[in-house]
């Protein structure tokens, strides 16, 4: 690596799962047991800058302006080792990230935060990798960030083979595909903050969930399904099986030892509450997700956007309803300072 700094910023969105990723069959290489798929968010982002920079004697990371110590810091030098055993050379790093969402609180701040810093670092250390590459990269640091890299509709293929090769993300539609679709993000007051990582605590459920080994039986069936209602834009059927799969999530986390209870009241009074609407209205007009967080996603179309989004805003507990839609993936941008 040349003696004078080099710098490259990214920006990447979050996205939410509506067939989740929860289980690893290797944890060193972050291949998961089941394939996944994700709508990629607008209007929410992670902005990240690296600069490689020969004066440094070890890996900085400054999140929203803030020194990050610990877990944080070990993971982004951890990833960062990765990119410099590819580009082979050894200068250290500093990061700077924005997150314009609250991290670590369900709303996938590590998907885009480590597709933002792929992206990032993979540049600065002059690596032109491929799309493939990338999200091959990016899960690394994060599963879900493999999904982050592309917009719109993503599906995470498991792969099968050991040395995951086979094991990253592909765009199935644009955001374009179905500008009828709307995601209000109920965002709860006062949402904990994740004692421990989605990856952390996958794992218990995989070691403890009496139920896991089912749930990983119909995901295949589940995923396929799903798939047909997106290319066909059919979605009452495309709701019915996110709030089928959510419910199938939620369980195998409740069943875990110790259980994993993401949800607050509030959250729960969300579910509630669309499955109220759907009933007064006789048909599937929305469907609601989460995931290992207590924000919940509703999925709905626009006509009934406006209704259910003052609807749920009326509940206690919730602070704001976002109305979010299908956005881009992951891509550079000029020159940014946090
Ligand atoms: P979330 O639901 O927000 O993804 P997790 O607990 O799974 O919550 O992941 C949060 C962790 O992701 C943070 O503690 C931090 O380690 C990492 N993270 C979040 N934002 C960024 C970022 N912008 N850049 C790098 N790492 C990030
Ligand atoms: C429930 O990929 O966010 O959101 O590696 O700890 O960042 P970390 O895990 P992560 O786990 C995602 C879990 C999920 C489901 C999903 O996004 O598929």
């Amino acid at each position: 690596m040349a003696r004078r700094p080099v710098e490259a910023s990214f920006e990447a969105a979050p996205n939410i799962a509506l067939v989740k990723y929860w289980g690893v069959r290797d944890e060193a290489l972050g291949l998961p047991y089941n394939s996944s798929l994700s709508v990629t968010l607008n209007r929410l982002r992670t902005r990240t800058t690296v600069r490689f920079d020969p004066k440094l004697s070890s890996d900085r990371f400054l999140l929203d302006g803030e020194a990050q110590s610990g877990g944080p810091l070990t993971s982004v030098s951890g990833f960062l080792d990765t990119v410099r055993a590819i580009a082979r050379f050894e200068t250290h790093a500093l990061v700077r990230s924005t997150n314009n969402f609250q991290t670590a609180s369900g709303l996938a701040s590590s998907a885009s935060g480590f597709a933002a810093l792929a992206g990032a670092a993979s540049l600065a250390a002059g690596l032109h990798l491929s799309p493939a590459d990338l999200s091959r990269l990016a899960r690394l640091g994060s599963g879900s960030a493999s999904r982050s890299l592309f917009g719109g509709f993503v599906e995470w293929r498991a792969g099968t083979r050991s040395d995951g090769r086979d094991c990253f993300a592909r765009p199935l539609h644009p955001p374009s595909h179905w500008p009828s679709l709307v995601d209000l993000v109920a965002i709860i007051a006062d949402a904990p903050t994740k004692p421990v990582r989605s990856s952390v605590a996958m794992q218990r459920t995989v070691a403890t969930s009496p139920t896991y080994a089912q749930r990983q039986r119909e995901l295949p069936r589940r995923l396929r399904a799903m798939k047909r209602a997106i290319a066909v834009r059919d979605a009452p059927t495309l709701f019915d099986l996110t709030m089928e799969e959510c419910d199938s999530f939620r369980n195998v986390c409740e069943t875990t030892v110790p259980t994993l209870d993401y949800l607050v009241p509030a959250s729960r009074a969300v579910l509630a509450d669309v499955r109220a609407a759907n009933e007064e209205n006789g048909t599937t007009l929305a469907g609601y997700t989460h995931d290992a967080g207590a924000h919940v996603h509703v999925f709905t179309l626009q006509r009934h956007a406006g209704t259910l989004r003052r609807r749920l805003a009326r509940i206690h507990g919730v602070a704001k309803v976002l109305a979010l839609s299908p956005g881009r993936g992951a891509r550079p941008i000029r020159r940014w300072r946090a």
